[in-house]
């Protein structure tokens, strides 16, 4: 089928998700169609982005659901693999696709092996889905920036479009982990994107002091109940440390709670002196 598109000439935009989708999926299939003639979606819960204690079961599995939302949101295609046509080795034989050092920062220091697990399956999505372009959430900033180094490095033919974070009405990023957290967990939450705000603000202001920055937010989110993993200031560009002058930086942060960790970031364009 995505074959007799590309014949027609007609651009195929695919979106990869783990499914349980929600309105954050939907602005991105949105914008799939405003550049593709075709939309794909992928449905699949990758083991291998899970840690042996993470929630890989416990990952919420709504097919039906999800079915309904893309029939309606007019998606051309639903890709929906078993593991086993994703790996068909099995998980221990399985080719890997690994970016290094990003990989292992950040999120990759509390989620060891998580990064390898997500480009060696989106590698293999690429592969079997043959899209022009893909459409990545700005939530998951650093799986994006991995995304784009691999596909820089392997040299895919493919265009990257990242989507804008979908927020709750208090500030809270919609995730389908959102859905494990009890109401006063979902209020307890909000404070993650104040936090964020709180660092951005302080930046935008001349304060260059990063290490003590994000030790007080971290001490913030502590404070309001959560417990942080970490908050970093970063180059937005590529997640190194922060230039002399930045020009644009990520504040990133994860944060667990009740069982469930959280992650959420702000992109913070520097004013010119
Ligand atoms: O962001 C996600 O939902 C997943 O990490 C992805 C990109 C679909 C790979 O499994």
């Amino acid at each position: 089928m995505v074959a007799a598109w590309h014949e027609a000439g007609d651009g195929i935009a695919l979106v990869p998700t783990m499914g349980n989708l929600h309105k954050g999926h939907l602005n991105l299939i949105s914008r799939a169609a405003e550049r593709g003639e075709r939309v794909v979606v992928s449905i699949f819960v990758n083991p291998t982005q899970f840690g042996p204690t993470e929630d890989f079961e416990r990952y919420p599995r709504t097919m039906e659901v999800d079915m309904r939302k893309l029939n309606r949101a007019g998606v051309d295609l639903l890709f929906a693999p078993s593991v086993a046509e994703m790996y068909p080795r099995g998980l221990d034989q399985a080719t890997a696709v690994i970016v290094p050092e990003i990989s292992d920062d950040l999120c990759g220091i509390h989620r060891p092996g998580h990064f390898a697990g997500v480009t060696s399956v989106v590698c293999r999505l690429f592969n079997i889905c043959s899209p022009d372009i893909a459409v990545f959430g700005m939530k998951d900033y650093q799986q994006l920036i991995v995304i784009s180094r691999m596909v820089e490095d392997l040299h895919l033919p493919i265009r990257l479009i990242a989507g804008p974070t979908e927020r709750e009405p208090s500030g809270l990023a919609m995730s389908s982990r959102n859905g494990g957290l009890s109401d006063d967990e979902q209020v307890t939450a909000a404070a993650i994107f104040r936090v964020l705000n709180w660092v951005g603000t302080t930046l935008q202001s001349g304060n260059h002091r990063y290490d003590e920055l994000e030790s007080e937010a971290r001490a913030q989110l502590s404070a309001a109940g959560l417990e942080p993993d970490y908050v970093a200031v970063r180059n937005a560009a590529d997640l190194s440390a922060p230039p002399d002058a930045p020009v644009r930086l990520a504040v990133l942060a994860a944060a667990r709670l009740g069982g469930v960790r959280l992650i959420d970031n702000l992109i913070v364009d520097m004013p010119a002196d």
